[in-house]
């Protein structure tokens, strides 16, 4: 049978404790903190933004389609648009007229959202099922048209639901 060493049993003591310690906040707090989650929403929308940039260039007319590549970013935008609506908890509503803010992470979310937050839920939605049917399109010239759909409605709930300063 192996037995560690009494070093490392001690250190092994040590650093269940710690984190036994470092779990106590976690679940006392019950919630993660508002400007954890905002950073999350805005990293996923980052995320979904350079997918469609890389689709976006291939579609340029000095670009250069390659459909199976594209439509795995399509795929991708089509997920990760159905978990961003999960990421607005009423506590996050933080933007505040005249307030200085920090790009990166300060939320630009118009507080108009959560009064129609149903709304706000399906065009996210309706966003990603158009780009799951960009995913599963069969030619370019199915694919193309969706993908222009599917900007104007990036564009559409921005124009909505975000401040510009
Ligand atoms: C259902 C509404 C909605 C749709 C659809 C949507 N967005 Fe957004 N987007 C938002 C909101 C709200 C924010 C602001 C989030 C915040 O600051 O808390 C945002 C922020 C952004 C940002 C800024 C991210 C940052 O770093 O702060 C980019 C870039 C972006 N969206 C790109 C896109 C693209 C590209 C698409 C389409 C593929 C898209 N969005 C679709 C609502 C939407």
């Amino acid at each position: 049978m192996r037995t560690f060493p009494k070093q490392s049993r001690i250190a092994v003591g040590v650093l269940a404790a710690a984190l036994s310690i470092a779990a106590v906040p976690a679940v006392a707090e019950d919630q993660p903190a508002p400007k954890d989650t905002i950073f999350a929403r805005k990293i996923l929308m980052g995320a979904i933004d350079m997918n469609m940039d890389e689709v976006e260039t291939m579609l340029a007319p000095e670009g250069k389609l390659v459909l199976s590549d594209a439509q795995e970013h399509a795929e991708t935008i089509s997920t990760m648009l159905m978990a961003f609506p999960h990421l607005f908890p009423p506590a996050t509503n933080q933007w505040k007229p005249g307030a200085e803010r920090d790009p990166a992470t300060d939320t630009f979310a118009n507080p108009g959202l959560w009064l129609n937050f149903a709304d706000f839920y399906q065009r996210a939605t309706e966003a990603s099922k158009i780009a799951w049917s960009a995913s599963r399109a069969k030619r370019a010239d199915e694919f193309r048209p969706l993908i222009g759909q599917l900007r104007q409605r990036c564009n559409a709930c921005h124009a909505l639901n975000m401040k510009t300063d």
